[in-house]
């Protein structure tokens, strides 16, 4: 079902991305060790890995760095130990094999990996280790997981990394593959940008669905659609399901998109701004209301919050952009793209 609220496990399922699926097939046929899916939130990343390791071409296991994160407040080394570990052992008794790993007390990762390599090289495998959301991978406390990645890609001949990531610029901070002084420097990666779809995909990806469910929906109705929530699928998924499970009418389905998603996007917004809401709150709001350059967002925010220092500006501002919530444009201007995150901007209290 297209219109299934949950990410697709299923090629089958997922619809198009098949340039993606076909990228991530070649690097792994080429032995290429580090993959990188950037994509913003509900463009499909989730969908995208989940769909293609369920092809059962390679063993693997995928991880959430942000359910991690969430549940421990940090994503300790022990609980990624334990979970790979777990995973690894399952996989060899599915393929009738044991997975004769040694323990190890102190839980140490490399060595974990060290072994899984191992084996897999002696049975001509390759596994896959696939870490969704992997920004939150900045949150190792002493561990530096971007160091355990970079001994990871230079060592181990048979295991290939995939991480995606809906904060781009926080992924891209973690990684340091420009810094000479950092783990993952000038490392070999195969970068993959998923992107919304255009309006044309996504029309498409909208009758795919209504066809699937057996109702007919008119061109007026599916344009309006993307112009209102534009080419990404979650939110298209979201009407899709609306419309059909709920049975609702075109105008009441987009406003329950706009209800729901705002909600949901509003909660997201307030665990990434906690830190110093009052001000990312006015940056916010002014972008929202067109006020989308330096010093007008500056004078804004003063006007607002009292005065803030350009540095002190600068860097909440970078931030934003690092989260994938607002977008800077060639022109210096700051805009956000996703039109249920402007509503729900637009709800915010300070
Ligand atoms: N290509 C696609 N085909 C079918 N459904 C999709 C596709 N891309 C996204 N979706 C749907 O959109 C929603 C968000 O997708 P998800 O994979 O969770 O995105 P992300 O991981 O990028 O946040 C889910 O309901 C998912 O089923
Ligand atoms: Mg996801």
């Amino acid at each position: 079902m297209l219109f299934d609220l949950n990410p697709k496990e299923n090629v089958e399922d997922l619809y198009d991305r098949k340039t993606e699926l076909e990228s991530l097939s070649s690097s792994l046929k080429n032995g290429e060790r580090l993959i990188i899916i950037y994509g913003l939130r509900r463009v499909g990343k989730t969908s995208l890995i989940h769909s293609f390791l369920n092809k059962r071409e390679y063993p693997y296991i995928l991880l959430d760095m942000k359910e991690i994160y969430h549940v421990s407040g940090s994503v300790p080394m022990k609980v990624l130990y334990n979970v790979i570990l777990k995973e690894f052992v399952k996989f060899a008794e599915k393929i009738g094999e044991y997975a004769n790993i040694d323990l190890d007390a102190d839980f140490r990762l490399p060595d974990l990996l060290k072994e899984i390599n191992e084996w897999c090289k002696s049975r001509k495998l390759i596994f896959i280790i696939a870490l969704d959301e992997a920004q939150y991978l900045r949150y190792g406390g002493k561990v530096r997981y971007d160091g355990i990645v970079a001994w990871g890609v230079d060592n181990l001949s048979h295991i290939t990394f995939i991480l995606t990531g809906s904060e781009a610029g926080m992924l891209k901070e973690f990684l340091r593959y420009e810094d000479t002084d950092a783990p993952l420097y000038g490392r070999f990666r195969n970068e993959i940008y998923l992107n919304r779809f255009t309006k044309g995909e996504g029309i498409a990806f909208l009758r795919h669905g209504f066809k699937e469910a057996g109702k007919n929906i008119s061109n007026d109705e599916l344009e309006d659609t993307i112009k209102n929530l534009d080419g990404i699928s979650g939110w298209l998924t979201y009407y899709g399901y609306f419309r059909t499970i709920k049975n609702m009418e075109h105008g009441k389905a987009i406003e329950q998109v706009f209800k729901e998603g705002s909600e949901l996007t509003l909660k997201e917004i307030e665990t990434l701004i906690a830190r110093s809401r009052k001000r990312y709150i006015y940056i916010l709001k002014s972008i929202v209301e067109g006020f989308n350059t330096w010093g007008v967002i500056k004078a804004y925010v003063e006007s607002k919050a009292g005065s803030v220092s350009d540095t002190v500006l600068n860097s909440l501002l970078q931030t934003l952009v690092k989260l994938g919530i607002v977008e800077k444009k060639q022109d210096d201007s700051y805009v956000i793209s996703d039109p249920i995150a402007i509503n729900a901007i637009k709800r915010l209290k300070p």
